[in-house]
């Protein structure tokens, strides 16, 4: 399974993310159990698990659609938008919020005209806030994609910014 993912929020969902979709199913068709791992490997693939996914994951795992909306909209690392091509996380964990982290969401907003939770227009950036990465004598703390960068101001956010607009 590839999780290299180039969806973007301009992405439709297509017959082939749907076949993909199924392919996923396949080994767990009729076992409720495997719902958590079929969604997470969904997500991975399509890049989001939108309404279309959840109702084919309900049927090919038998599980009522209800509970799989629960579940979807239970557990934070599911999301059912569509994400960015690159990935922001901005701690707000205490240790980082008191080192700034608000400024630095004040500033991606300005910036990239995208707030916490959404995607920018052109589906090069999400922005989500997460709680403590762990990491907090180095707050504050941004991810993009996997990069770790620690001690985030504003100068650097710049920095950190024209990396990735380059590409
Ligand atoms: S509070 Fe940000 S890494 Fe812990």
């Amino acid at each position: 399974m590839s999780n290299g993912c180039t969806c973007h929020a301009q992405a439709q969902l297509t017959p082939e993310h749907m076949a993909q979709v199924d392919k996923i199913m396949e080994p767990y068709r009729g076992q409720p159990g495997s719902l958590i791992q079929v969604l997470h490997k969904a997500q991975n693939e399509v890049g989001y698990l939108p309404r279309e996914v959840q109702v084919r994951v309900a049927e090919g795992l038998n599980v009522p659609l209800t509970k799989v909306y629960g579940v979807v909209s239970f557990y934070s690392l599911f999301t059912t938008k569509p994400k960015g091509k690159h990935k922001i996380h901005v701690c707000a964990g205490t240790a980082c919020y008191v080192r700034g982290a608000n400024e630095l969401l004040d500033k991606l907003e300005e910036d990239l005209q995208v707030k916490p939770g959404d995607t920018t227009a052109d589906g090069r950036f999400s922005v989500d806030v997460v709680r403590c990465l762990g990491a907090c004598g180095l707050g504050p703390v941004v991810t993009v994609d996997d990069e770790v960068y620690g001690r985030v101001n504003n100068e650097k956010l710049d920095g950190i910014l024209a990396k990735y607009k380059k590409e």
